[in-house]
């Protein structure tokens, strides 16, 4: 691999402005060498803040034409396997964002091409290295809480308010997989997978009940884990001010990840004198809030591109290979069924 790692992003809109390119800019072994997009002012304006010079309307022809080592998929949902199939075939290992795809066909074909060519095929979990939920995980596998019993996640905001949505964008339509349970509770259906194992079924209720848009605006869904843990898993996309919330709760105490990022946790006496963060502590018998500047460093990467970037490097596997895209997925389009159908969905790609 060569000193400075060459990066090719497709897809110029909003999530590869705010989170990847930034990312990108911050690590000093790695270049941005080309960018595509067919809208040339989403292509031009990441083009010149980020001072990518070489910029395509079509990625076909960027990758026939760079010298790429990976490509970061930034396009929308229902626009993933095209451009993931493009670039294993140019031989680039690939970090696509979340849903994986639209479908389990398109991922599971997604995740084959990339195996067969021997190259990387990430989905990108951001709020993997947030510091409030690898906070959870190492709490939860150190066994301060216990046997996990129950989960409870909650992610909303107004989005769905947004002209974003507008019947000309790719947000309105549902065969996207655009609705609020697809775009936000895809995340924590992540999480708890992280923190509680696969998961057995899941039974919804998905409503389009204020937002101009054809997929949900509100949706709840039960899951049962194969662990025998239960959950619930909401999302909202016309709630103000907005929510990111994981509670889980197990025999031995209860830990919530907060919207500001704090975690509030609660431990018997005897697991809280063992708790693995040097001067936390507390009576023991209430509720301790950490505030992100006293939660521990437990990753050696800042954000999920270090630790991608990373794995390019050393041959490490990604924590979120196709494979866990694939099984977050399935817990949306099981959801999406059983909210259609009225009827519980058992679940058949979550272990790997
Ligand atoms: N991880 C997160 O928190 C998060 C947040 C927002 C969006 N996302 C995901 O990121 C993806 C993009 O979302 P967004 O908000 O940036 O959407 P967006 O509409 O702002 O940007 C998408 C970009 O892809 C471009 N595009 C469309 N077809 C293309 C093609 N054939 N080749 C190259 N570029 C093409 C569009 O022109 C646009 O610039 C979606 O899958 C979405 O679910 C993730």
């Amino acid at each position: 691999m060569p000193k400075k790692l060459r990066i090719a992003v497709i897809g110029c809109g909003g999530i590869a402005v705010t989170h990847h390119l930034p990312r990108y800019e911050e690590m000093a072994d790695v270049t941005v060498i080309a960018l595509a997009d067919p809208d040339p002012q989403h292509l031009n304006t990441a083009g010149e803040r980020f001072g990518v010079a070489r910029r395509y309307a079509n990625y076909e022809e960027m990758l026939a034409r760079e010298e790429i080592d990976a490509v970061d998929i930034c396009t929308p949902n229902h626009l993933h396997t095209a451009p993931v199939f493009a670039a294993v075939r140019a031989g680039c290992h690939v970090l696509c964002q979340k849903p994986i795809a639209t479908t389990i066909e398109d991922a599971t074909t997604m995740i084959e091409a990339a195996r067969a060519a021997g190259v990387v095929l990430g989905i990108i979990y951001m709020q993997r290295f947030m510091k409030c939920y690898l906070t959870a995980k190492h709490l939860i596998d150190c066994g301060t809480i216990g046997r996990v019993t129950f989960l409870r996640a909650r992610m909303g905001h107004a989005g769905g308010l947004s002209a974003s949505v507008a019947p000309e964008r790719w947000r309105h339509s549902f065969a996207n997989l655009a609705g609020s349970f697809s775009l936000l509770a895809v995340h924590h259906a992540d999480l708890m997978r992280w923190y509680a194992g696969p998961v057995k079924q899941v039974a919804a209720i998905g409503k389009t009940l204020v937002c101009s848009m054809e997929g949900d605006d509100n949706m709840a869904c039960l899951l049962e884990f194969e662990n025998g843990a239960v959950g619930v898993l909401e999302s909202c996309y016309n709630e103000r001010p907005g929510s990111n919330v994981v509670e889980v709760y197990g025999d031995l105490g209860t830990l919530v990840c907060q919207t500001d990022g704090s975690l509030r946790y609660f431990a018997t006496s005897e697991v809280e004198t063992m708790l693995p963060m040097g001067g936390v502590g507390g009576e023991g018998t209430e509720w301790q809030v950490l505030p992100p500047d006293r939660q521990p460093a437990i990753s050696d990467f800042e954000s999920y591109h270090a630790h991608w970037v990373h794995c390019l490097r050393t041959g490490r596997p990604p924590v979120t290979p196709g494979e866990e895209g694939r099984a977050s997925l399935e817990i949306v389009v099981a959801a999406y069924e059983s909210s259609a159908g009225g009827r519980f969905v058992a679940l058949r790609h979550q272990r790997w």
